[in-house]
């Protein structure tokens, strides 16, 4: 490829560059897929309104997420084996959108642990959360992402029981892949990506081994996880949570208003309005289309942020014209680390920053802290 210019440039190549099994696992959503196309096309839907002979000059991306300053407003969403993308994979996405000044979350069902990433950052990095039956464990994450320095705490609230996503079943996926004929075939293929896995030791979720009860080796991990996740985890729990976390708390994964309203009366600090990626509830509405409503219902009482379907910096403004504080990318910075590591990543960020710059100025606007529904046409 010659000249990478989008988000799908990248896609294009990470398929080519990562195994199969892991490209699938992030270009998926539950069932048939209609939210998670509906995430991405629903942004096509809403237009700008063109306007000229405004001063575009001294132009600024900077504003604020949950306090903390960001080089634009989107953050890097918590995604589970994103090491299994490239080789230490969390950590290369860390850096990178440490350099460009955008928070970047790890997941609690990552490659990396938190204590890989904080080895090679030096600033706070986020951390998101799965509520696990094992309090045990539970607790320790939160003390281990507190000792980290971790300067917010994202609850993940959509995912009690996993959604069926039928091309993980087909791949039998697992990390590290087992090594089957067909795995094997596949891996063999892709050298580069072999070559990263063997000179690293971080191939299994190292959050969990050596750290949850009874998860010593591989095998158990996979029937640990199946059992693991809360399906009784309730709003009382957050309470608890925000207290034992005691710093910035973020809600992920909220879709409607009423649990909007519930998720501000609990104190946290933002909620991100988010279908997982269409990977839990097929069916679902788009998170765009959502985002005004709830927005308009508690912006004024708890900071908004939202994901699903960014793949663009026009994407971004428009998820903040209608009421977003800032946003996150899971899949578009997924596809820049497998496509190229660390630089990936970052041209991930630079291709979303330079759209959203040249969007904002052609709409005769300076300030992305400035947007407002006045940009697009209704
Ligand atoms: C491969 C993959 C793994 C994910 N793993 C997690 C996870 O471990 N925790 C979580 O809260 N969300 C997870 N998500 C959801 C993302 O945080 C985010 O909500 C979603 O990716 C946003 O949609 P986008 O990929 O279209 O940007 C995952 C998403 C993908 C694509």
């Amino acid at each position: 490829m010659s000249e990478i210019l989008t988000i799908a440039d990248l896609k294009d190549l990470a398929r080519r560059k990562v195994p199969k099994m892991f490209f699938d696992y992030a270009d998926s959503g539950a069932w048939t897929e209609s939210t998670y196309r509906a995430n991405e096309e629903d942004f096509g839907k809403i237009k700008f309104r063109q306007r000229v002979l405004v001063d575009m000059s001294n132009r600024s991306l900077e504003s604020t997420m949950i306090g903390q300053k960001v080089a634009m407003p989107v953050a890097l969403a918590p995604t589970g084996l994103t090491g299994m993308q490239h080789a230490d994979g969390e950590m290369l996405a860390a850096q990178a959108a440490e350099a460009f000044g955008v928070p970047f979350t790890l997941s609690t069902m990552s490659i990396c642990s938190i204590e890989d990433v904080a080895s090679v950052t030096k600033n706070p990095f986020w951390f998101q959360l799965y509520v696990m039956r094992d309090k045990d464990f539970v607790f320790n994450l939160i003390d281990r992402a507190k000792a980290a320095k971790c300067s917010a705490l994202v609850l993940t609230l959509d995912l009690q029981i996993l959604g069926q996503r039928h091309k993980d079943i087909r791949n039998g996926l697992s990390a590290p892949p087992k090594l089957t004929l067909k795995n094997m075939l596949d891996m063999a293929i892709r050298p580069r990506w072999c070559m990263g896995m063997a000179g690293t030791q971080r191939r299994t979720f190292r959050n969990i081994v050596g750290h949850a009860k009874g998860v010593g080796d591989l095998s158990s991990l996979s029937s640990w996880t199946s059992e693991q996740f809360d399906p009784q985890l309730s709003w009382k729990d957050v309470a608890w949570i925000k207290e034992r976390w005691g710093g910035k708390l973020i809600l992920k994964g909220i879709l409607d208003k009423e649990d909007a309203l519930k998720a501000a009366e609990t104190g946290a600090d933002a909620i991100v309005v988010s279908n997982h990626g269409g990977r839990q509830l097929d069916g679902a509405a788009s998170s765009i289309s959502v985002l005004e409503e709830i927005a308009d219902t508690v912006g004024d009482r708890i900071e908004v942020h939202m994901d699903g379907g960014i793949r663009s910096g026009q994407d971004v403004l428009k998820a903040l014209c209608l009421g977003a504080k800032g946003t996150y990318i899971g899949r578009p910075f997924l596809y820049g680390l497998g496509a190229m590591g660390k630089e990936g990543v970052t041209k991930a960020l630079e291709i979303i920053y330079k759209e959203m710059d040249i969007t904002l100025a052609l709409c005769g606007k300076r300030l992305v802290t400035d947007v407002s529904k006045d940009l697009l046409r209704r």
